[in-house]
């Protein structure tokens, strides 16, 4: 089946209207936070674990829940075992090819394979789709217990975003690339996905992040130490590149299974 490519906001104008693809789309992202809180757990040394990471996983496991709440609540039915099972799978699949080309680039570059290296950057690319997903969908809304849900998540997101550019200023090489961040392309800076990545290589690192967006202190004393070298990694923005690629896959298998969805 070939995929079809969709743009997201395209793909907000075609789900809103049907409450069976609207009730899917938020099992969705429930399941897809779950997935995060999941990922964290496996992935933070327990050593590691402090008041910022208790925090966060109860964000991203109360997202969930909400999630799953209010869409059950608000379309009145449950989704049937099917529809679970295939909304898993392609969550799964989208998590599981940003991971492993994640864990291939990092182990690339350091020469050794660094899981909590792997977390760090995943997650940072992770909430850096969240901010481009839940804006636009709250704009859209207008179905008031959903748009409140909704509210509450862009304001944790946007703290778990602060906090992993914190725990990335820990990193040697991303500190000087701050510097660089003023040539951020236009789109970037809009959050919404460049049409090409065409020249992007050899510019910037993935985790370039300007100061000012820097606003709360940080909570992950103890949590970020850098891998053992960075050398080599600058002028790279894989992780981006790949957690786009992997998430217009994921718009796009989610798009072809709303087509044999009934509004
Ligand atoms: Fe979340
Ligand atoms: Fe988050």
């Amino acid at each position: 089946m070939s995929l079809q490519a969709i743009s997201w906001n395209e793909f907000i104008d075609r789900l809103l209207p049907s409450e069976a693809k609207h009730h899917l789309w938020l099992r969705a992202l429930s399941y897809l936070e779950y997935i995060g809180y999941r990922k964290m757990v496996k992935a933070v040394p327990y050593a590691k674990v402090n008041a910022g990471v208790y925090r966060h996983l109860s964000d991203e496991i109360q997202h969930s829940f909400m999630l799953r709440e209010i869409a059950d609540k608000q379309f009145g039915h449950k989704l049937s075992f099917e529809e679970v099972e295939n909304l898993v799978e392609m969550a799964e699949s989208y998590f599981q090819g940003l991971d492993s080309q994640v864990d291939d680039w990092i182990q690339e570059k350091l020469g050794i394979k660094d899981p909590y290296a792997s977390y760090v950057w995943v997650s940072y690319s992770i909430e850096k789709r969240a901010m481009k997903v839940y804006p636009p969908y709250l704009a859209k809304l207008s179905q008031q217990p959903i748009k409140l849900v909704i509210q509450k998540i862009i304001k944790d997101e946007a703290e778990h975003l602060s906090y992993l550019e914190n725990l990335l200023q820990k990193f040697p090489e991303a500190i000087s690339l701050i510097k660089e961040s003023d040539s951020l392309p236009q789109a970037e800076a809009e959050g919404e996905a460049p049409a090409s990545f065409a020249g992007w290589r050899g510019r910037r690192e993935p985790l370039i992040v300007k100061k000012s967006n820097i606003t709360s202190p940080p909570q992950a004393d103890g949590e970020g130490e850098a891998p053992a070298s960075f050398a080599g990694w600058r002028g790279r923005r894989e992780p981006l590149i790949i957690e786009q690629k992997c998430f217009e896959g994921f718009l796009g298998r989610l798009n072809n299974y709303f087509e044999h969805v009934k509004t």
